[in-house]
């Protein structure tokens, strides 16, 4: 039985549902009974919350492997590290964690490495993926001012960014939680191309049918903007250090895993912008 936690979020959703079609035994976990219910058919649905060992105890009853998704705050190590407790006081299991590219040049990476660092001490056998920024950020994070402004805002200047569509992270990962051989490795999880902002926002532009602009702002502007707009002081002071991060090259290389893995080249972005090109016109249109 595989465990996948956090199915709820973008890259479990993802993997959810490419594990159901590959026919793999899931078991999948979510905070809340009301997005537990409108979970695809298939699949066996736990209640579970990090911060409540007494969920996580039935949640990793007969499960071997466990695909691990923590969320991007400042509490992922702590969060992260009380499952990992369980895991241990459970047995021996399998944990494939998604991890981030950056090690700890950054804020957002650091929290993963320094939970990666805790999953290495607990000698639990373990993989991990690390992933580039997600091509999804776009609908996720901009789509709200591409529709009312025409355009996405930042502080990562002319810094390219090797993005990399979920659904390539979820078919790699279903491929690990299937298979044997990749325990104690990991795998930098890269798009085929690093593009700039500017290049970005031409791609949208193509296919919402109207101009789309990237606005860089000097970092102090983009976050108080973020700040305005409900973001929370870490989470705006972490992103705007990602962009620093951006911005320098940090995150420009690309790797071959996807490929390796998928036997195919990754998702192109102009593939995406395709995919996701409803999100990004300016009629409201609902993701089904
Ligand atoms: N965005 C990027 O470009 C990027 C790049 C590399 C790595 N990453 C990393 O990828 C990971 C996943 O990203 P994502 O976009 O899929 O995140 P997400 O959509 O925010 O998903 C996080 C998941 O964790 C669950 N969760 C939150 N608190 C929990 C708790 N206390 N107990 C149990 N589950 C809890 C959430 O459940 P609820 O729905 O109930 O909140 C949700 O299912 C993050 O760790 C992020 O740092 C992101």
């Amino acid at each position: 039985m595989i465990l996948i936690t956090g199915a709820s979020g973008n890259v479990g959703r993802e993997v959810v549902k490419q594990a159901l079609t590959l026919g793999l035994t899931i078991r999948a976990s979510f905070r809340s009974p009301d997005v537990a219910a409108k979970a695809p058919a298939g699949l066996e649905g736990v209640i579970m919350d990090y911060t409540k060992p007494e969920t996580i105890r039935p949640a990793l009853h007969g499960v071997d492997k466990i695909f691990l998704v923590g969320p991007p705050t400042r509490h992922l190590l702590a969060l992260e590290a009380r499952f990992i407790k369980e895991v241990r006081a459970s047995g021996r299991k399998y944990i494939v964690k998604l991890s981030a590219l950056g090690g700890h040049q950054s804020i957002f990476p650091s929290g993963h490495r320094d939970s990666e660092e805790n999953i290495e001490a607990s000698g639990l056998p373990h993989t991990f993926l690390r992933p580039n920024a997600f091509m999804q950020n776009l609908v996720n994070y901009n789509t709200a001012t591409i529709r009312s402004r025409d355009a996405f805002y930042g502080c990562q200047g002319n810094g390219a960014v090797s993005i990399i569509d979920i659904r390539d992270i979820a078919a790699v990962a279903v491929i690990v939680l299937a298979a044997t051989g990749h325990e104690g490795r990991s795998y930098a999880l890269t798009g085929g191309e690093a593009l700039t902002n500017g290049q970005i926002a031409e791609k949208i532009s193509r296919v919402a049918g109207r101009k789309i602009s990237y606005i860089d702002l000097p970092p102090t502007e983009f976050k108080t903007a973020m700040l305005s707009a409900g973001t929370p002081e870490w989470s705006a002071e972490a992103m705007v250090d990602l962009h620093r991060f951006y911005r320098v090259g940090k995150a420009k290389r690309t790797t071959e895993e996807v490929e390796r893995f998928l036997g195919r080249k990754p998702i192109t972005f102009d593939q995406f912008a395709h995919d996701y090109a409803f999100a990004f016109r300016e009629e409201e249109k609902v993701a089904s």
